[in-house]
């Protein structure tokens, strides 16, 4: 009995280390594999700028969060949006609370210090906008010594500050939603917005009654979107690069700007 329950014990042992070795091979391959398809991109944006971001019933929606999750997608990983103030994305990637930010953001010499930009996505440029009944501003020039009023921290509230410098009579307004600097033109408090062309076109197309209109020509039209990281990411750097051509060639890059634009 006792060299029974030995043997017994031994065969036991032997099938316990073979389904061991067979547990370990198998699930862990599949473990790791899960692990590469399910890796967390954590995205900054500031979703008050449609079409690109915005957010309608706690859902992130617009081209840019089409866009980043499809090249998530298309390199496996899985997408969380964080909103914030659009001035807080640089330094949220500085402190790695997020692994990159995608907002609209124009690729800026000075925002080259902080951060690195994948390959632009996207060509933007600056408009003016003013109430229907005003004929005084007519282009940038016009602009010297009214009230302006931009977004903070984009490059329209440089705009702005550029305009002040020249005639320091000009009053700047900065507001952290571009949403409340339309509102603000709206009812007369400030004569102008200075903001990106394809989000004010999209303001005069969606708000049902405005007295607002775009006037001049596009300016600062060099303006060109790209995908924000961390200083020196070059690894985040090259996987977002690599998706963007992705979607590029596979035509997704395509559906998503016709399904905006
Ligand atoms: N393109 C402009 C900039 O880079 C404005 C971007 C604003 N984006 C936003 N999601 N609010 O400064």
């Amino acid at each position: 009995m006792k060299k029974f329950s030995r043997l017994f014990l031994a065969v036991l042992m032997v099938f316990a280390l073979i389904f061991t070795a067979v547990g370990c091979g198998g699930p862990t391959e599949v473990g790791e594999q899960d692990q590469n398809q399910s890796q967390v991109l954590r995205v900054g944006t500031n979703a008050s700028f449609p079409p690109f971001e915005m957010q309608e019933s706690g859902e992130f929606l617009g081209f840019d969060m089409d866009l980043i999750r499809a090249i998530g997608e298309e390199q496996g990983f899985t997408v969380e949006i964080k909103h914030m103030d659009f001035k807080a994305l640089i330094p949220a990637l500085g402190n790695d609370k997020i692994d990159a930010a995608i907002a609209g953001m124009s690729i800026r010499p000075d925002r080259q210090e902080s951060v690195d930009f994948t390959e632009p996505y996207f060509d933007a440029g600056l408009i003016i906008a003013v109430r229907n009944n005003n004929d005084t501003i007519k282009s940038t020039e016009d602009l010297k010594g009214k009230k302006l009023a931009a977004q903070n921290g984009t490059t329209g509230a440089a705009y702005c500050d550029s305009v002040k410098k020249q005639d320091p009579s000009t009053v700047v307004r900065i507001f952290d939603d571009i949403g409340a600097a339309f509102m603000e033109l709206e009812k007369g408090g400030v004569d102008a917005v200075v903001n990106d062309l394809p989000v004010t076109a999209w303001y005069l197309k969606e708000k049902e009654s405005t007295n607002v209109k775009m006037v001049g020509e596009v300016f600062s039209a060099d303006e060109q979107y790209g995908i924000a990281v961390k200083k020196g990411n070059q690894e985040m750097l090259d996987m977002l690069n690599e998706g963007l051509q992705k979607i590029r060639d596979n035509g997704k890059y395509d559906e998503i700007y016709n399904k905006w634009f």
